[in-house]
């Protein structure tokens, strides 16, 4: 019996995560697992309504779930960085989930705005680090709001940080890919502390994959690369903040937001599910937007829990609907409502 805490949170996060979890729905039938689910109705309006973003209660209630099903995070009325610090960025760190696995592949049929480029040349994972970098908070301001102040915001990049991303990269690697290649992404040239620690791990560690090809690349080499070459690309490893950013690119080459999904991931320990782009509040409640990004995440956390077939199973109807159903992946240029591509891929999972 899987216990999964579901976050709807903000915009269209609710609609997008009820054609997820009508999905598991289905592939639970298919696959005969167990699963049962809490609803937490955390966001925007219950930060207007109580003042808080996440209680403490609530967290450590969380920490009991096998793995949480997140919507999306982010309310126009409310100030920027309450939600996204307090929710989104919280659960990563208390949860410490370390690694943020995001996959970059175009399926057949989607759009890619990369000339000539097919499903055969976009097929990658981006391995992030999640939990230190620029995002771990050091740093702070002098004298602000004079003439003389100074800002400051440190990268933070511990011995054990990078060393646990980097090996679930080669185990990662190892065990799912065919291809068995893994580029390190870095700035070896300028940030001559921060990478010179990546790239020995990577080296020192990549020692014990010999049959994992390793290549590495500058972060800015990597986003003309995506874009020229992105079949020379099988897993790319990097920081948190560079992996913030190259998954947004790798996100427009596999077809845009309406498909990315991500993992945030502690393996062994409850992790969290979720479409990687914003709430889209503009499209609420219109039943219009595109819920595959929310399908693939939820294929990606049942294949975290063991159920690597339905994950699969999902994947391939997705895969289907992409190729003979949906017209575009934008939100009201579907040619299907939200709950009809939900409804076809259920039907079509087998
Ligand atoms: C993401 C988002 C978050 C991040 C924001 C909302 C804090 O952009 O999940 O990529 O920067 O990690
Ligand atoms: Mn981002």
């Amino acid at each position: 019996m899987y216990k999964i805490a579901i976050i709807p949170g903000d915009g269209t996060g609710p609609e997008q995560v009820r054609e997820g979890l009508k999905t598991i729905e289905a592939v639970s039938h298919l696959y005969g697992f167990n699963w049962e689910t809490e609803h937490y109705d955390l966001g925007g309006n219950y930060y207007r309504r109580t003042g808080e973003v996440l209680p403490a209660s609530i967290l450590e209630e969380l920490k009991q779930f096998d793995a949480i099903f997140l919507g999306s995070i982010g309310d126009p009325q409310v100030k920027p960085g309450i939600l996204e610090k307090g929710l989104l960025l919280k659960l990563r760190f208390e949860l410490d989930l370390y690694i943020n696995l995001r996959p970059v592949k175009l399926f057949p049929g989607v759009y890619t705005p990369i000339k000539d480029k097919g499903p055969e040349d976009i097929d990658i994972v981006v391995v992030r680090e999640n939990t230190e970098g620029l995002y771990s908070g050091s740093g702070g301001f002098l004298r602000r709001g004079t003439p003389d102040e100074v800002a400051t915001q440190e990268s933070i990049n511990t011995r054990k940080g990078v060393e646990r991303c980097l090996r679930f990269a080669f185990d990662y690697t190892d065990q799912f890919r065919s291809r068995k290649k893994l580029t390190l992404c870095g700035k070896t040239n300028v940030l001559t502390y921060a990478f010179d620690l990546w790239e020995r791990v990577f080296y020192e560690v990549g020692a014990e994959y010999p049959q994992v090809e390793k290549d590495y690349a500058h972060v800015d080499a990597i986003c003309m690369w995506l874009v020229k070459n992105p079949e020379w690309f099988d897993v790319i490893v990097t920081d948190n903040m560079f992996g913030d950013i190259i998954t947004d690119l790798g996100a427009m080459v596999q077809g845009g937001m309406g498909i990315a999904a991500g993992g945030n991931i502690h393996p062994g320990k409850t992790s969290m599910f979720e479409p990687i782009g914003g709430s889209a509040p503009k499209y609420a409640g219109k039943n219009i937007i595109n819920p595959l990004a929310s399908i693939c995440a939820a294929s990606m956390m049942l294949e975290f829990l063991g159920e690597v077939e339905a994950a699969n199973s999902i994947e391939e109807s997705v895969g289907t609907v992409c190729k003979h159903h949906i017209k575009s992946l934008n939100a009201g240029e579907m040619g299907y409502s939200t709950s009809e591509v939900g409804d076809l891929v259920a039907s079509l999972c087998k």
